[in-house]
């Protein structure tokens, strides 16, 4: 609302390839007010920068959204900064899975590149669910009233108060953000994450972009042969919580996806270290190993009665229990803090 006026163009990475709702998918008001054009990822899960730049020039965004809500790896937002002054669009950095990652340094920073930079406090920033936007010092060289804007598109645009409660507690995790201590706790999640997906890996998994940089694993199942939605509810009953996810290219629709996402600061906060990851790896082959025989229907009918069904087998399932009982002594091990 501060840069756009109703109708006019964003350009943001498609739900579908890792993109988040609001950065222009179908339905949501980053669509339905503005004029949303989508770019998306190559089959090995990273970015055509030719064919990003080529959407660029033919559409002429004056806003390209870059930061993801499913992206295993790095982002270079030196390029997508390029590819936006090339066609004299704002850039705005959505950081809000690996806020905290930058703020560690473990993770490379928009701040130069980008004119705005987006969070939600409440990921990797182990904060409080709330947001905060920032206006870099390009941004307020591109427009020097970018930051004024900004405030009023919040108040009186989209909000009449604002959360003080909300507020306080995000300079709490702010703090927390800065010590030495999280610093640690970032470069240990990055750690945790290259374990597990190196562990994953050497079970046959088959990793979208073949690893991780960051906080969190993309698993193609289709090699496994179990969907998503079937893969997320058995290790659910063996103590274990993922998400179903899309992955590029899926075949599968939304709610029945062909992998799973997974992440490690939970963990990591309880003091799990790469060692555990092993561990966590064998438990995640066990199980979808016990489920490789379960076959989502093709035919959308039969589909929810299968779930509803596969629900009830993996409740009753003993080896899935049997998992289940190990990982929960496991975490006693490893206390919330
Ligand atoms: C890239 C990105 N931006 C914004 C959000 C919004 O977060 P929430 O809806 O949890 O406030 C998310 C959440 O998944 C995200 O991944």
């Amino acid at each position: 609302m501060a840069v756009l006026k109703p109708g006019e163009t964003l350009m943001g990475l498609s739900l579908a390839f890792g993109g988040h709702l609001t950065h222009g998918a179908p339905k949501t008001f980053s669509s339905t007010f503005f004029r949303s054009v989508q770019y998306e990822l190559k089959k090995d899960g990273t970015f055509d920068w030719a064919a990003i730049e080529k959407l660029a020039k033919k559409e002429k965004p004056k806003l390209i959204i870059c930061g993801f809500t499913a992206y295993p790896r790095i982002i270079d937002f030196k390029k997508f900064a390029e590819i936006a002054d090339k066609v004299g669009a704002f850039l705005l950095a959505d950081i809000s899975h690996i806020a905290g990652l930058v703020v560690a340094g473990v993770h490379p920073s928009p701040i130069a590149h980008a004119h705005i930079v987006t969070t939600t406090t409440h990921k990797t920033l182990r904060g409080p669910r709330g947001a905060i936007i920032m206006v870099t010092n390009k941004g307020l060289k591109k427009d020097p009233d970018l930051g004024k804007k900004i405030d009023s598109a919040i108040i009186p645009g989209l909000q009449g108060g604002p959360h003080d409660n909300q507020t306080a507690a995000i300079a709490v995790a702010l703090k927390e953000a800065s010590s030495a201590a999280f610093k640690k706790y970032a470069e240990q999640i990055v750690a945790n994450s290259k374990a597990l997906a190196k562990e994953l890996n050497g079970y046959g998994f088959d990793l979208v972009s073949g690893g991780s940089d960051n906080h969190l694993i993309l698993i193609d199942l289709r090699n496994r042969g179990v969907n998503g939605s079937v893969a997320a509810l058995a290790l659910e009953a063996a103590g274990i919580v993922v998400n179903k996810n899309g992955v590029p290219f899926d075949p599968n629709p939304p709610f029945y996806p062909a992998g799973i996402r997974l992440g490690t600061p939970a963990i990591t906060t309880r003091g799990m270290r790469e060692r555990e990851m092993v561990k966590i790896a064998k438990w995640f082959e066990m199980v979808i190993k016990e489920v490789e025989n379960e076959k989502l229907p093709t035919n959308k009918e039969e589909r929810s009665k299968f779930i509803k069904d596969f629900k009830i087998r993996v409740a009753k399932n003993k080896k899935l229990a049997k998992i289940a009982s190990e990982v929960r002594g496991f975490c006693k091990k490893f206390p919330e803090p």
